[in-house]
This record gives C-alpha cells, sequence and structure tokens, in this order.
C-alpha cells in the first residue's frame, strides 16, 4: 500500500461498511416507489420480478463498481483515471458526477416536501379524513417558491454539515445511528398498521401474486427500480468502495445491503397498504400517496397525529444517508483533485447544488412554464438521470469489469487477493456483466428512451 493510499480517509469498521451502503440503498425509492410500483404491477407477481432484476441487473453491477472504486481507491472519475490511463473511460465517471448533480437537485426538492410534512403532522394541520385536506396543502407548499427553496436549502446544509464530519466520523457515524432508528420507526407503525381491522386487505393486495397486470413495463420497471434502489450506474457505489476497508468481502457486503433494503421496501408496503384499505381509501401513486392518502389515513386512526408524524419523520430519516452518498460524488471530486481541501469542497459543493436545485423546485411554480422536449426542470432532470446516464453508466461498469478487467483480475479483486474463498460466486458473476446484465440494461435504456 503507498503512503498516498494510507492517507485518504475510509470507513473505519466494518458495521459502518455496512450501515453507510445500506444508507445509500435505502430512501424514496422504498417509500415512495416500491409499493406503489408493487401495487400496479400484481403484487407478489411484481415482487418476483424485482427479485430477478435485482439478482441478475443490480448485484451484478453493484459489485463490480464497488471492485473498481476499492481497487482504485478514488473518486468516481480519479478511479477511471488510474485504472484506464489515457483512454475515455473517465467520461463515465464524469457523466456520473453530472447524474449525481441532477438527482440531488429534484431528490432534495422531495425531501424539502417531507420535512415540511413532518412539522404540519406534528402541528396538527394535517389532521383531517378528507384528502383534500392534504392534496390543498401539498398544493400550497409547492406553489410556493420561497418556502420550497427555503426547505431545499435547509436539507442541504443539514447534509453538507454532516459531510463535514468527513467519511468516518460523519457518514458512517451518522448511518449507524439512523439505519436502526429507521428500522425501529417503521416496526412500530408496520404493527399499528397490521392491527388494523380490514388489514387483510391491505396484505393481499401486496403480496397476491397476479400476473395479468404484469406487461413488459411492468418488467421494465422492476429492472429500473433494481437500479435506482441500488445507488448504482453513476459512482457513489464506486465512491463508496473507494472507503471499504481491504478486508470487506465485496460480494457478502452487497448481498446483505441488498436483502436489509428489500426488508425496508416491504416494510414500507405493510405500514401503508393495510392501513390505506383498512379506511376504504384508494391507493393513489406517486407524490399522491405519500402527501395526498397518507395524512388521511393516518387522521382515521387512532393515535394518528402520532402516527403520522412518525411516518413522515422516518421518510426523512431514510433519505438522509442517501443524500449523504450523493452529495459525497462531487466532494470526493473536488477534494480528490487536490485543489481543495475536504471543508472547501463540501462549501463549494453545497452551494453548487443549492444553485442547481433552483428549476427543479421553481418547476411547480415560477417556473412551470419553462419546459424542455416537454418537460419541466424536476422532470428533466429524472428522465436525464435515471433513463439515460445510470442505464449507460451500469452497461460501461459490466464492459469493463467482464471485458477488460476479465474474470481473473476480478477474482483477485474480489477475493481479497486470495484470502476469501468465492471462485463459484466469481465464476457465476462474470458471465452475468459479460452477456445478461448488459442486455437486459440495453433493454431499460432504449424502452427509457421510447425507441420501442
Ligand atoms: N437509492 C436511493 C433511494 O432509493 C437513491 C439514491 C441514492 C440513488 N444514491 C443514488 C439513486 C445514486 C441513483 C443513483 O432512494
Amino acid at each position: 500500500m503507498t503512503a498516498a493510499v494510507q492517507r485518504r480517509e475510509g470507513f473505519a469498521s466494518r458495521l459502518g461498511v455496512l450501515t453507510a451502503t445500506l444508507g445509500s440503498a435505502v430512501g424514496l425509492g422504498n417509500i415512495w416507489k416500491f409499493p406503489y410500483m408493487t401495487g400496479d404491477g400484481g403484487g407478489a407477481a411484481f415482487l418476483l420480478i424485482y427479485l430477478l432484476a435485482t439478482l441478475l441487473v443490480g448485484l451484478p453491477i453493484m459489485i463490480g463498481e464497488i471492485m473498481l472504486g476499492r481497487s482504485a481507491r478514488s473518486n468516481a472519475v480519479g478511479t477511471w483515471k488510474r485504472l484506464a490511463p489515457g483512454s475515455h473511460w473517465y467520461l463515465v465517471g464524469a457523466a456520473g458526477v453530472l447524474a449525481a448533480f441532477l438527482i440531488m437537485a429534484f431528490y432534495t426538492d422531495v425531501v424539502g416536501w417531507v420535512f415540511t410534512f413532518i412539522v404540519k403532522a406534528a402541528s396538527g394541520e394535517l389532521n383531517a379524513v378528507d384528502p383534500k385536506v392534504g392534496e390543498a396543502a401539498f398544493g400550497a407548499m409547492v406553489s410556493n417558491p420561497w418556502h420550497s427553496l427555503f426547505w431545499q436549502w435547509g436539507v442541504l446544509i443539514l447534509v453538507g454539515s454532516i459531510l463535514l464530519g468527513g467519511v468516518a466520523k460523519g457518514i458512517e457515524k451518522t448511518t449507524k445511528i439512523l439505519m436502526p432508528v429507521l428500522f425501529i420507526m417503521l416496526l412500530a407503525v408496520c404493527v399499528r398498521s397490521l392491527m388494523l381491522p380490514g388489514a387483510g386487505e391491505g396484505l393481499s393486495f401486496l403480496f397476491k401474486p397476479d400476473f395479468s397486470k404484469v406487461t413488459v413495463d411492468v418488467v421494465l420497471n422492476a429492472m429500473g427500480l433494481a437500479f435506482f434502489k441500488l445507488s448504482i450506474g453513476m459512482g457513489t457505489m464506486m465512491t463508496y468502495g473507494s472507503y471499504f476497508r481491504d478486508d470487506a468481502d465485496i460480494p457478502f457486503v452487497t448481498a446483505r445491503v441488498m436483502l436489509a433494503d428489500l426488508l425496508v421496501s416491504l416494510l414500507a408496503g405493510i405500514a401503508i397498504f393495510p392501513a390505506v384499505f383498512s379506511y376504504g381509501f384508494t391507493p393513489a401513486a406517486g407524490p399522491g400517496l405519500l402527501f395526498m392518502t397518507m395524512p388521511a389515513v393516518f387522521s382515521s386512526l387512532p393515535f394518528g397525529q402520532f402516527f403520522m408524524t412518525m411516518f413522515f419523520l422516518l421518510t426523512g430519516v431514510a433519505t438522509i444517508g442517501a443524500m449523504l452518498s450523493l452529495f459525497e460524488v462531487p466532494v470526493a471530486l473536488f477534494a480528490g483533485s487536490g485543489l481543495l481541501g475536504r471543508k472547501p469542497a463540501v462549501i463549494v459543493t453545497t452551494i453548487a447544488l443549492a444553485v442547481f436545485g433552483v428549476p427543479a423546485t421553481l418547476s411547480f411554480s415560477t417556473m412551470a412554464d419553462v419546459t424542455l422536449f416537454g418537460k419541466n426542470a424536476f422532470d428533466l432532470y429524472d428522465f436525464l438521470s435515471s433513463n439515460v446516464i445510470l442505464p449507460v453508466g451500469g452497461i460501461c461498469i459490466c464492459l469493463y469489469t467482464g471485458w477488460i478487467w476479465g474474470r481473473e483480475r476480478a477474482q483477485e479483486a474480489l477475493s481479497n487477493a486470495g484470502t476469501l474463498a468465492n471462485a463459484a460466486l466469481v465464476r457465476v458473476w462474470h458471465p452475468l456483466v459479460c452477456f445478461v446484465t448488459p442486455l437486459l440494461v440495453v433493454l431499460v435504456l432504449l424502452r427509457g428512451l421510447k425507441v420501442f
């Protein structure tokens, strides 16, 4: 190990490697996207497809991306420059940094809504069984430009101040506290929801397989979700991989993160749907479910204000780790370039993200009419990152690790230079990243671009 490598900060403990990586995976994807996609896609039928997508698309790329980051011990751009000097592979990393800005811009906007709703729920303002109350509160919130910007910038300052602490004392320490807190709060809301009369209907909505609802789009949605959920394809996992300890078992950590993340998604579904059905509401998709239906659902049940506040609080808690990992991508790049120290890099990134986020946030008010390709900034940022950069990045990681590195070099890296006996696993992983995974991602990409 060279001196330069030793000086670089990383995750200090095995548990920290796990909680930080899990923290990145867990987020709005679990509490927002997963439940309604499962509902729309035929319950358990979707779950089965999502599991398959995670195994064939998500895990192979995540393993490859973390492996590259740990091998190079550098940021999203520096990793490519170190591993493939003199080539154009670093452009994959540069696109990833752009994606981090795009995702953070709309992500922090939504998290700002969540934080606002924590306050509104706690104050009792949302105590009404009529979804129109939540609807009105939501509409008033997003159409007020200064209010939205205030909360978005507040969220950025909060995340930035955690990152000022560094990798071990900032990211690792925070996720070690937040992940258990999230599980406990989620379990409490689940128990409350399951105890309601008629909870079974919600459970069967979530777990009864209905294969008649499975279409090509449902399958491709499941693959897209596997991408977004595991934070792959844009350098987040590469950056975190560069903080992994030398003795970390990459495939094992990855598998555990995937399972724990799946558990959070399932618990979110169990917290939401039995309560929704018990009070005769219909499960709406997207912001409607979280911000309009859920306040009315909670208002209907005993101790509703308490559980409503807890629900929005746990959603907020879930998003912190994801934002830390996205924010860390440009911070690691700026700090790694040698031009800035870590603290100035955090400050510069906070300001840059605040500026970048303005068009996304104002998409619901002042800038609602400003569109490109028929999309406002919020939708455009989401489209460019989720439908273009993430899949292209994923394909590049597959091709590079599978074809250029090849099995033997990957075996060396994934077995920690022969100390782990996982040759059989690498023998399964290698043909996947060479053929199966990139092929499936190409389909996601083409569908996302509406080619077919
Ligand atoms: N995985 C997070 C979620 O489910 C979001 C996220 C964090 C992400 N980092 C990412 C998505 C990188 C794509 C790429 O909410």
